[in-house]
């Protein structure tokens, strides 16, 4: 049935950064499509917010506060995911060390930020994936989705740390689909273009923001948040059970690969 590809009613879907951002809208259109929704953020407030707001619309959701860089923290996340849901159908990795992040000469970049954006947008996504790995692979079936940025095709200058660990979520989309697709587990990645979420709009600079041309795109008009959901609901629906490894770029038709 060509309508249950793309179902995702009932289906457990957790998204790291969900309290937040694009995650915080991934949250909330999963939850529209009838999927049980477990935003995990490090602001755990503003998950419980989100989770919240999901209910109270006659949805169901959980809100937790998770730090994806710390292994007690993730597998914590996992298991209150199994506790109150029973199962885990897919995971967004979308949580990443980025609107927080000022923009600036590669020689700037103090060594300390350099780890903790590796610790946050590279181990954390290695941790997520092996806190849900075993039931997942119990189980037969699972759907991972990588969030990377379509700063690496375009070699973007200023974030160097961050577009170098978004490389990474490429590399390690690649690799561990091989490993883990005997298990029918899928791992899948999109690339996302210059998007106006709440947080990029709060920490960019509006002459940064108002100076951006969409001369290059082929559809002209700026990203929002709501132009990745598609992608992402599609990674994560039946619909996508036969792509592993692959890289999804997002972003309007500018780079074309
Ligand atoms: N906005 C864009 O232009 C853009 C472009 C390409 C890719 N992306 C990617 O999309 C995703 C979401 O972007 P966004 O614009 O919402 O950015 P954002 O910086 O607002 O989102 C990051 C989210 O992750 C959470 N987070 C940070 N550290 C965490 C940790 N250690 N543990 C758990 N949660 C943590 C934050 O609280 C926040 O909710 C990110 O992976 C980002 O790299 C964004």
């Amino acid at each position: 049935m060509a309508n249950e590809r793309f179902d995702l009613s009932g289906r457990v879907v957790i998204i790291t950064g969900g309290g937040k951002g694009i995650g915080k809208v991934y949250s909330n259109e999963f939850a529209n499509a009838g999927a049980r929704v477990v935003a995990a953020d490090i602001d755990g407030e503003a998950a419980e917010a989100v989770a919240a707001a999901i209910t109270a619309r006659g949805g169901e959701a959980l809100g937790l506060r998770v730090d994806i860089s710390d292994p007690a923290s993730c597998e914590a996340m996992a298991a209150a995911v199994l506790d109150r849901f029973g199962t885990i159908d897919a995971l967004v990795n979308n949580a990443a060390l980025m609107s927080t992040l000022a923009r600036r000469s590669w020689f700037e970049i103090p060594v300390e930020e350099w780890d903790s954006v590796m610790a946050v947008n590279l181990r954390g996504m290695f941790l997520c994936c092996r806190a849900v790995y075993p039931t997942m692979r119990e189980r037969g079936y699972g759907k991972i989705v990588n969030i990377s940025s379509s700063r690496i095709w375009e070699g973007s200058p200023n974030r160097l740390h961050y577009t170098t660990s978004k490389a990474g979520v490429v590399g390690f989309t690649r690799a561990i689909a091989r490993e883990v697709g005997e298990f029918g587990i899928t791992v899948n990645a999109i690339t996302p273009g210059f998007t106006l979420s709440e947080t990029q709009l709060q920490s960019s600079d509006t002459s940064y923001v108002k100076q951006r041309s969409y001369a290059e795109q082929a559809i002209k008009r700026p990203q929002v948040p709501d132009d990745l959901v598609g992608a992402v609901m599609f990674f994560a629906s039946p619909a996508s059970d036969f792509i592993s490894g692959q890289t999804l770029n997002v972003d309007g038709g500018k780079a074309m690969h």
